[in-house]
C-alpha cells in the first residue's frame, strides 16, 4: 500500500525536480544580472566576463576594476572628471561641492592603476605628485622629470565631531573606527597606528611603507580617499551615501576633516614664504554635513619627527586663490 503511491513519486517528482533546478537557474541569473560593483559605484558593469562573469570597468578609463576590494584613487579621480564632464550625476554631488582645484584633475594612471609620477594639464603644465596623487612639486613644462612616485606613508586624518554629541567613550570609539577600517575600507589592522581622541577631535593615524605592503593589501591612499569621500556624504559604495558610524549607539557626526599627507621624502617647492619643505596644498571642500576637507603634505622634521605646519588654507582662500 505504502509502495504503491512511493513508486508513483518518481514520475512527479522529476518535472517538480526540473521546474526547481530551473528556478535555481533563473534565480542564479538573475542574482548574476544585478551585476553591479558593490565597492565603486562609478563603474559600468555586464556579463563580458569569461563564462559570462559580471564585470566592471571603471567610468572615464575603462580599467577592469577588482570589486572585491578598494578602487585606486587614480582611477577614481579620472572617474570623477568624467562624470563631471558628461554632467552625469553618478555620485550624488553634495549641493555645496563647488570647488574644483589642485586636487581635482583628469589624472593619468599606471598599468595597475596608480597615479603616474608626472603629471601634466592638457596645457603643457607639468607637476610631480605622491602616491595619493597631490603636487608635491612646483610646476613646470613638458621637460619637468619626476624620477618615482614619491610614497605618501603617514595619513592624519583629523576630524571634529559636533559638539552636540557630547563625549564618546575613547575605547569604544577606537573600536568603531578600526572596525570601519578593516570592514568597510578592508585595510590590514596593522595600518591603522592610532586612534587619538580629544573631545571633539578625533585623529585616525594610517601607516604604511613600502616594504610593509604586500600584494593585495589596500593602500591607505585610497582608504583614506574612500574615507573622505564617505565623510562628505559621496560614498563611493553601492547602497551608501556618507558615513553612518554609531558608537554604542549614538551617530558619528562629522563637522569638519583635515586631511594630512606625509612623503617619505620632503616635497619640492621652491616658494620662499614657506620654510623649507612644508607646503599646504587644499583640495576639498564642503560636504553635505558642512565638513571642508583640507589636505596638507607635510614632511617631517627629521629630528623632532613632529609636524609643522606652514599653511593651512580653508574654504574662504580658496576661492581667492583657485590654483596653488
Ligand atoms: C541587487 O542589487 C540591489 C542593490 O545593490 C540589492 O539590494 C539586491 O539585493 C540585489 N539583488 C540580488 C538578487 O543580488
Ligand atoms: C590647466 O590648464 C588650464 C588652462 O588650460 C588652467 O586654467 C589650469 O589652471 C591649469 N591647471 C593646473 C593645475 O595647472
Ligand atoms: C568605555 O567603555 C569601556 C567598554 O566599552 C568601559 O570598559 C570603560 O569603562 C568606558 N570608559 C568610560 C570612561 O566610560
Ligand atoms: C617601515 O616601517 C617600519 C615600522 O614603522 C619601520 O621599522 C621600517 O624602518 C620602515 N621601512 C622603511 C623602508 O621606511
Ligand atoms: C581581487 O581582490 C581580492 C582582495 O584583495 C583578491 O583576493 C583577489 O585575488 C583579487 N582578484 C583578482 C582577479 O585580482
Amino acid at each position: 500500500m505504502a509502495g504503491g503511491p512511493g513508486l508513483e513519486l518518481p514520475s512527479p517528482s522529476l518535472p517538480l525536480f526540473l521546474l526547481l533546478l530551473l528556478a535555481a537557474v533563473t534565480g542564479h541569473t538573475a542574482a548574476q544580472d544585478n551585476c553591479t560593483c558593490p565597492t565603486n559605484k562609478m563603474t559600468t558593469c555586464s556579463q563580458d566576463g569569461p563564462g559570462g562573469r559580471c564585470q566592471c570597468r571603471a567610468l572615464g578609463s575603462d580599467f577592469e576594476v577588482n570589486c572585491s576590494t578598494l578602487t585606486s584613487k587614480c582611477l577614481l579621480l579620472k572617474a570623477r572628471m568624467r562624470s563631471h564632464k558628461s554632467g552625469r550625476k553618478l555620485v550624488r554631488p553634495s549641493e555645496h561641492a563647488l570647488v574644483d582645484n589642485d586636487g581635482l584633475y583628469d589624472p593619468e594612471c599606471d598599468h595597475e592603476g596608480r597615479f603616474k609620477a608626472r603629471q601634466c594639464n592638457q596645457t603643457s603644465v607639468c607637476w610631480c605628485v605622491n602616491s595619493v596623487g597631490v603636487r608635491r612639486t612646483d610646476k613646470g613644462d613638458l621637460n619637468l622629470r619626476c624620477d618615482e612616485l614619491v610614497r605618501t606613508h603617514h595619513i592624519l586624518i583629523d576630524l571634529r565631531h559636533r559638539p552636540s554629541s557630547g563625549s564618546f567613550n575613547h575605547s569604544d570609539l577606537d573600536a568603531e573606527l578600526r572596525r570601519l577600517f578593516r570592514e568597510r575600507y578592508r585595510l590590514h589592522p596593522r595600518f591603522l597606528a592610532a586612534v587619538h581622541y580629544e573631545q571633539p577631535t578625533i585623529q585616525i593615524e594610517l601607516r604604511q611603507n613600502a616594504s610593509q605592503k604586500a600584494p593585495g593589501d589596500v593602500d591607505i591612499a585610497d582608504a583614506a580617499y574612500y574615507f573622505e569621500r564617505d565623510v562628505k556624504g559621496e560614498s563611493l559604495f553601492q547602497g551608501r551615501q556618507g558615513l553612518d558610524v554609531n558608537v554604542h549607539g549614538k551617530p558619528l557626526l562629522v563637522e569638519r576633516t583635515l586631511i594630512y599627507y606625509l612623503d617619505e621624502k620632503p616635497p619640492q617647492f621652491s616658494m620662499k614664504r614657506l620654510t623649507s619643505g612644508l607646503i599646504a596644498v587644499i583640495v576639498v571642500v564642503v560636504a553635505a554635513i558642512v565638513a571642508g576637507v583640507v589636505v596638507l603634505v607635510i614632511s617631517n622634521r627629521r629630528k623632532t619627527g613632529k609636524y609643522k605646519k606652514v599653511e593651512i588654507k580653508e574654504l574662504g582662500e580658496l576661492r581667492k586663490q583657485p590654483s596653488l
